[in-house]
């Protein structure tokens, strides 16, 4: 793969065939790779759920992860603007803390890291399509920031429809699917070079990588098992000024 040296910032929504497959994981590989171009960057959950209080807050794993590979530090009210005790579906561990979520504050909280960064990279929750309120989802939240998405496919049986079925619904948001990364969930899943060519096929997106199971991840090594160079002529224009394209849109 080429080295993530070669990659260009640009700020982008991490969406997942399911939950737990590597979306954060993969965010942060992202975050490696541009802070390695010399990008300043910021992670964005904007809803978590599943924490335990610690130091005066309620602390998600993601959120830490995501912050730890940013080279930009924000409060995590801003970074986190939704971070939720329970860990459920979010409009459950919403309600069970008695809170609605604010589809307006989430933009707000990305406009503002979005200001103050070269690029944001936005993990998104669970699946794509997970309610956040009886009336927005996340489907919804990528619609709204407007960002290209990233795929990672979970790889393990049955992630050929999850990841065709979300590419569905990425493109009837009429949202850009920028990338896909395949992910090793399941280290005894069989045919594994015979899946990623039936989704590399089918997917109107670029491999950027495929990531074996490390004994111990990093960002850095997820980084370098991605070829973001491929996402260049997808966006050249947004890329050669990917601060001032986002504020634009
Ligand atoms: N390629 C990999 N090699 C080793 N560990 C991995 C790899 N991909 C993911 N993991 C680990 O698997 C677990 C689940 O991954 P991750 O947290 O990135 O999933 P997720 O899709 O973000 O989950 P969620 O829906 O809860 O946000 C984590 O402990 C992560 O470190
Ligand atoms: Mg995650």
């Amino acid at each position: 793969m080429t080295p993530h040296s070669h990659s260009r910032p640009f700020s982008c929504f991490v969406t997942g065939t399911d939950t737990e497959i590597g979306k954060t994981f993969v965010s942060c590989a992202l975050l490696h790779a541009f802070a390695q171009s010399g990008a300043r960057v910021a992670g964005m959950k904007p809803v978590a759920a599943g924490a335990v209080w610690r130091e005066g807050a309620w602390r998600n794993e993601d959120v830490e992860a995501l912050a730890a590979a940013s080279t930009l530090q924000f409060p995590q009210t801003l970074t986190a603007p939704y971070v939720f005790s329970t860990p459920a579906a979010p409009h459950i561990a919403a309600a069970i803390d008695g809170v609605t979520i604010d589809p307006a504050q989430i933009l707000s909280c990305y406009g503002q890291l979005r200001d103050q960064s070269d690029a944001v990279v936005v993990e998104g929750v669970g699946g794509f399509c997970v309610p956040l309120t009886d009336y927005f989802d996340t489907a919804d939240l990528a619609q709204q920031l407007a960002l290209p998405v990233i795929l990672v496919v979970g790889l393990r049986l049955g992630c050929i429809s999850q990841a065709l079925l979300t590419a569905q619904a990425i493109a009837a948001r009429g949202l850009v699917l920028a990338g896909w990364v395949a992910n090793t969930v399941d280290t005894e899943m069989a045919y594994v070079p015979e899946n990623i060519q039936a989704l590399a096929g089918r997917l109107p997106a670029p491999l950027l990588g495929h990531i074996p199971r490390f004994a111990q991840s990093s960002a850095e090594a997820g980084a370098a098992c991605l070829d973001l160079s491929l996402l260049n002529s997808l966006f050249p224009r947004r890329l050669e000024s990917s601060a001032s394209a986002q504020r634009n849109l």
